[in-house]
C-alpha cells in the first residue's frame, strides 16, 4: 500500500498554505465585494473578521489537522471516537466541491484573457464590452473552465506538486512586485484619490448585518478556512512547525494582498470613469485598462496573467485535494483515478455556473442572483461560516487544553487567549453575524 505523503521541507507547508490562501479570493473577489458593498466599511469589517475570527480558526484547523494526521474524516474520527464530528469532514468535502465548481469558471476567464493577451492585443477602448462578450460565449467559458480543471487535476494527481510549491517561491513574490508597480501606476492617474477615499474613508450607511456576513464570508474564503482544506494540509506536517506563526503570517499576507489589490483597482476605477459596483468582472475590466497606461503594457499583461493563473491554481489544487483525500480516505493507490473522477464531476456541476452570464443569465435562484451567485452564496455565506463555527467548537471544547497546548506551543498567554477566542468569541460572533444578516 502506498504511503501517505509528507511535506518534503519545512518551507513546503508554509508555501502550500499561503498558496492555498492567496488566490482569487484576495485578488478577484475582495475588490469586487468591496466595490459592491460600499468600499471602506466592508474593508474595515474584513480586516477585523480576519484577525479576530479567521486567524484563530485557521490556527484551529492547523491544530486539528496535525493532531489527526489524516484526511479530515479519519482525523475527526480519531480525535472524537464514537461521535458525529466526522460529518464535518464530509461537509468540507461538499463545500470544496461547490467552491471549485465556480472557482474554475473564473480560472477559465483568466485563461481566456491570457490567450487573448498573447494572440490579440487587449488595447481596446471598451473593456466592459470585451468581458461581457467573453462571459456570454458558452463555448469560450466552457473550454476555459475545462482546461483550468484539467490543469488542476493534472497537478493534484501527478508528482509535480513539490515543483509547484518550489516555483511559488519565485512566482508569488513576482506577482507581489507586479501589484506594487500597478498600484503606483493606478495611484498616479488623474482622479485616483477618489478611489483611495472609497476604500478607506468609511461611509457608515453601509454598516449592515448583510455587509458583516459578506465580510466574514470573505475572510473565510480568502483564508481557505471552514472547508477543512487547511486541516488537510496541516495533516501532512511534522511536529516542529510553529503553527501560530504560520497562521499569523498567512493571515497578514492575505490582508496585505487584498488591500494591495484594492489599491490597484479602485483609483483606476474612479480615474477611468468605471463603476466600482461592476461585480465579478471588476478586475477583468480594470486591469487591462491599467496595463494600457503602462509602457510595454501588452507584454507585461501576459506575464501578469500567467502569475495570476499560477496563484489561482495553487488555490484550486487545495480544493481538489480535500475532495480527493476525503473521498478516498486511506486508499492512496486510488488517488490518480479519484482526482480525475472528482475533477470531471466538479466540472460538470460547474457548467450551469459557467453559463450564468450568457445562456442561463435569466435563471434566478433563491436569493435573487444567478446560478453562479447562488453557488458562491451557498459556500461563502452558509457553508464556510457553518464549517468554521464547527471547527471552532471542536477545537475549543472537544480537544483538551493539554492536547491543544501540545500542538500550539506558544507563550501560555497566547495559548489561553486563543482558547478563549475559539471557545467564546468566534462561535458567538459567527452566530450573531449570521442572525444579524437576516434582520438588519
Ligand atoms: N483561499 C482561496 C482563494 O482566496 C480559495 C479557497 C477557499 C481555497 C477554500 C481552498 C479552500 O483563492
Amino acid at each position: 500500500m502506498k504511503q501517505r505523503e509528507q511535506w518534503t521541507s519545512k518551507i513546503g507547508f508554509v508555501l502550500a498554505a499561503a498558496g492555498s490562501a492567496i488566490g482569487l479570493g484576495a485578488i478577484w473577489k475582495f475588490p469586487y465585494m468591496a466595490g459592491t458593498n460600499g468600499g471602506s466599511v466592508f474593508v474595515l469589517l474584513f480586516i477585523i473578521c480576519t484577525l479576530i475570527i479567521g486567524l484563530p480558526i485557521l490556527l484551529a484547523e492547523f491544530v486539528i489537522g496535525r493532531r489527526g494526521k489524516s484526511d479530515a474524516v479519519t482525523s475527526l474520527k480519531k480525535l472524537a471516537p464514537g461521535r458525529k464530528w466526522h460529518w464535518m469532514g464530509w461537509m468540507g468535502l461538499g463545500s470544496s466541491f461547490i467552491l471549485l465548481s465556480f472557482y474554475s469558471v473564473v480560472g477559465g476567464w483568466i485563461l481566456s484573457y491570457l490567450v487573448r493577451a498573447i494572440f490579440f492585443k487587449l488595447d481596446i477602448t471598451d473593456h466592459s464590452e470585451l468581458f461581457n462578450s467573453i462571459i456570454a460565449n458558452p463555448l469560450e467559458v466552457l473550454i476555459g473552465q475545462a482546461v483550468f480543471m484539467v490543469l488542476t487535476i493534472w497537478i493534484v494527481q501527478s508528482g509535480i506538486r513539490g515543483g509547484i510549491e518550489r516555483a511559488s517561491r519565485v512566482m508569488m513574490p513576482l506577482l507581489f512586485v507586479f501589484f506594487i508597480l500597478l498600484a503606483i501606476r493606478s495611484l498616479t492617474l488623474d482622479g485616483a484619490m477618489e478611489g483611495i477615499r472609497f476604500l478607506f474613508v468609511p461611509d457608515w450607511s453601509y454598516l449592515t448585518g448583510k455587509t458583516l456576513l459578506m465580510a466574514l464570508g470573505q475572510a473565510f474564503f480568502s483564508l481557505s478556512v471552514g472547508v477543512t482544506a487547511m486541516m488537510t494540509y496541516a495533516s501532512y506536517l511534522q511536529k516542529e512547525e510553529r503553527l501560530g506563526q504560520s497562521a499569523f503570517n498567512v493571515s497578514i499576507l492575505n490582508i496585505v494582498i487584498s488591500l494591495l489589490a484594492g489599491i490597484v483597482i479602485f483609483p483606476a476605477v474612479f480615474a477611468l470613469g468605471q463603476s466600482p459596483a461592476e461585480g465579478p468582472g471588476l478586475i477583468f475590466v480594470v486591469l487591462p485598462a491599467i496595463f494600457n497606461e503602462i509602457p510595454f503594457g501588452a507584454l507585461f499583461i501576459i506575464v501578469f496573467f500567467i502569475l495570476l493563473l499560477f496563484a489561482t491554481l495553487t488555490s484550486s489544487i487545495s480544493m481538489l485535494e480535500i475532495v480527493v483525500s476525503t473521498g478516498i480516505r486511506n486508499k492512496y493507490e486510488r488517488r490518480k483515478r479519484a482526482a480525475w473522477m472528482f475533477g470531471i464531476l466538479i466540472f460538470i456541476v460547474g457548467i450551469p455556473s459557467a453559463l450564468s452570464f450568457g445562456l442561463l443569465a435569466d435563471v434566478k435562484m433563491p436569493g435573487g442572483g444567478t446560478i453562479f451567485d447562488f453557488a458562491d452564496m451557498l459556500t461563502s455565506r452558509i457553508g464556510l461560516p457553518i464549517g468554521a463555527l464547527l471547527i471552532s467548537i471542536f477545537a475549543g471544547y472537544v480537544l483538551t487544553t493539554a492536547e491543544t497546548d501540545d500542538e500550539l506551543r506558544m507563550h501560555p498567554l497566547l495559548n489561553r487567549s486563543w482558547k478563549f477566542i475559539v471557545r467564546f468569541i468566534a462561535p458567538i460572533a459567527i452566530v450573531i453575524i449570521f442572525i444579524a444578516s437576516f434582520i438588519m
